[in-house]
């Protein structure tokens, strides 16, 4: 896959990232629920054989939010040697203001963050600083979309050594930044614009997302903005890759970005 340049900030020493997402864990369905855990399995053994410094889960971490599915998730991913870090998908937690929901956002993210831990947190892994947003409640008028802000904009000023990643699931857009309320791919336009000013003050170099099923490489104002390939299934639902992506970061702050596909049994859906 293409290289993309992000800043020309001297970085040292380089950092090697894994990328997943959209694991889909489910109990509900036998045949999906084994498929699945396969293609995890399968990915964690690829990730583990790599010796990543890091590993980012970009969210849909299960199908329902199930607290079974999702403790089931948890443990399969602590057979990662890395330290992983994970965010919440709109199929964990509900989905963004103005998409149909059966799920209020903010208990799907208690719910969540019972077994997960905070769906929102800044951590640093060697010369790696990730932020990990919730974005599921960006733009939602919830009282804990506050804390997200917080969050993101506490940590807006721009630091002198750490190369910085923000991990979403949804991404900043799908195809192009003016993209306008209600899609239900990518965020609404005023949580866009406000995350985009965070970025650009904190400097993050490395923007990851997940919930677009397929894998995308972009450069954006200098930033590097990488979405991942689904473990469960790809989009659209005729496309059958799936995989991770192995990320590395130079010494020069270049990110390039390998797709690593899933050799899979047939899809069952
Ligand atoms: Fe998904
Ligand atoms: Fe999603």
């Amino acid at each position: 896959m293409s290289q993309t340049r992000s800043d020309l900030r001297t970085i040292q020493p380089s950092a090697r990232i894994a990328l997943l997402s959209d694991i889909h864990g489910t109990s509900s369905d036998l045949d999906l629920s084994r498929l699945r855990a396969r293609r995890l399995q399968q990915a964690i053994e690829a990730i583990n054989g790599e010796c990543p410094d890091a590993v980012l889960v970009a969210g849909d971490l299960t199908e329902n939010g199930d607290r079974e599915d999702l403790a089931g998730i948890r443990t399969r991913l602590d057979l990662l040697n890395a330290p992983w870090y994970a965010v919440p998908g709109n199929h964990d937690v509900g989905p963004k203001a103005g998409i149909a929901d059966d799920q209020p956002t903010s208990i799907g993210t208690a719910a969540y963050e019972e077994v997960m831990g905070p769906s929102c947190y800044t951590a640093t892994v060697g010369p790696v600083r990730i932020t990990g947003l919730n974005t599921s409640l960006l733009g939602s008028g919830l009282p804990e979309e506050s804390a997200q802000w917080r969050t993101v904009e506490r940590d807006a000023e721009p630091l002198p050594g750490p190369f910085r990643i923000l991990l979403l699931h949804y991404p900043l857009f799908a195809d192009h930044e003016r993209e306008e309320a209600g899609s239900y791919w990518s965020l609404d336009p005023e949580p866009r614009q406000r995350l985009m000013a965070a970025i650009l003050r904190a400097d993050h170099h490395l923007i990851v997302s997940g919930h677009l099923h397929r894998p995308f490489v972009r450069e954006w104002r200098g930033r590097a903005l990488i979405g991942a390939p689904a473990i469960a299934f790809g989009l659209p639902p005729n496309d059958r890759s799936v995989g991770w992506m192995r990320l590395t970061v130079g010494g020069d702050g270049r990110v390039t970005a390998e797709e690593r596909p899933l050799a899979v049994a047939d899809e069952v859906r």
